[in-house]
């Protein structure tokens, strides 16, 4: 007989949002939002999820109000009428099947990866912009922030992983300031605490912010921002000080050691120093990491459920998201609750191709 996935399927509350159960939906880019734009199709996408039985939905990264925070025209954006209007629209599908959202807001900095590249007159910004930019950044996303509450977002995750711009300024390889937001550890997390400070004077005390860090690097998977669970802790806590309510640790595999010498992964020390609600997330279902997935078409992968249930069991973590496997698996939820995992099925990259 399977195992009773019961661990799973208790409830949690994320400052006072309540949900279902333990399981989110990946932030995943999708690009299927003509200039900045996200329509009917983008409504039904999400909302096939939360009726799915998905407890909390993170969307796709969102870009923020700024003209470098991202170059790919069919990524939605977190300003403009047209937008905000088509961002009401999916909260109130996804609410309409009592299903719980988040907006991810992001901003690429420095790294383009692959698509559509920046046009003439549009340039990337790093972490070594003049202080001007970056207090225009700060602005920026608490703006994306209050635009989310607006219009009915249940709270926030803030893109400060996979070597985006937040992480540009954390980690030492990327960060080459000298004055007040460079140089030292804390001073590589002052970045991140302006932005987290701004966004929680814009929304009020009541409105979940979480904040999404990973260790790895979209172009560097051995990258380390932490080398120790101290250094761990010396980012994590000034950031959680200025103002946030849970973190999601991603990583590739969602249940190795984070550190040597402990069994403890990412997610598990995170809540462990933090005391926050802690999300963890990576390979759930799933017989390969995303890297390889783009290559080859992934096994789907049963092995992994029993890690997870002992995760959650002993509550390593509070949450777990899901990624490919949920975009090929809409009904995971149920699928999961109902005992018949071997269901799944397999990742196919070629199912990003449509929006469904
Ligand atoms: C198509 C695709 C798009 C993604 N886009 C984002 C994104 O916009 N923001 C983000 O933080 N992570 C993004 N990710 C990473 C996922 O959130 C997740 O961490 C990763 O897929 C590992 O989870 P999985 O093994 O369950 O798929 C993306 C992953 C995929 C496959």
């Amino acid at each position: 007989m399977a195992r009773s996935a019961h661990s799973l399927f208790r409830p949690f509350t994320l400052h006072g949002v309540e949900l279902p159960n333990r399981i989110a939906m990946a932030p995943m880019t999708r690009s299927f939002s003509p200039n900045g734009v996200p329509g009917e199709n983008v409504a039904a996408y999400y909302r096939r999820r939360a009726a799915g039985g998905v407890g909390l939905i993170i969307t796709e990264g969102v870009y923020i109000p700024h003209d470098a925070s991202g170059f790919d025209p069919k990524v939605p954006h977190l300003y403009g009428e047209d937008a905000l209007a088509g961002w009401k629209n999916v909260v109130s599908e996804v609410h309409a099947t009592q299903g719980r959202i988040f907006a991810q807001l992001w901003h690429v900095g420095q790294q383009i990866t692959g698509g559509p590249q920046p046009q003439p007159g549009q340039a990337p910004v790093g972490p070594s912009m003049p202080l001007s930019e970056i207090e225009a950044i700060i602005t920026a996303f608490g703006q994306a922030a209050a635009n989310a509450q607006s219009v009915g977002f249940d709270g926030v995750e803030i893109h400060g992983a996979h070597g985006y711009l937040i992480d540009q300024f954390l980690w030492e390889r990327t960060n080459h300031r000298t004055d007040h937001y460079g140089g030292s550890l804390i001073a590589r997390t002052r970045f991140a605490a302006d932005v987290i400070a701004e966004i929680r004077r814009r929304v009020g005390p009541n409105f979940p912010v979480m904040l999404r860090f990973s260790q790895f690097k979209v172009a560097d998977y051995d990258a380390h921002l932490a080398k120790t669970p101290a250094e761990l802790d010396r980012i994590l806590a000034p950031l959680v000080a200025a103002g946030l309510n849970a973190l999601h640790a991603s990583t590739r595999r969602f249940w190795e050691p984070a550190f040597p010498g402990s069994e403890l992964t990412l997610a598990g020390w995170t809540k462990k120093l933090t005391g926050l609600p802690t999300m963890a997330v990576g390979s759930v279902t799933l017989g390969t990491d995303m890297a390889t997935s783009f290559r080859t078409n992934g096994s789907s992968g049963t092995e992994g459920i029993d890690k997870l249930l002992d995760c959650m069991d002993r509550d390593e973590f509070d949450l777990i998201a899901v990624g490919r496997s949920l975009i090929v698996n809409p009904l995971w939820s149920k699928i999961v609750e109902a005992g018949d995992v071997d269901q799944l099925k397999p990742f196919d990259r070629n199912v990003l191709a449509t929006l469904e």
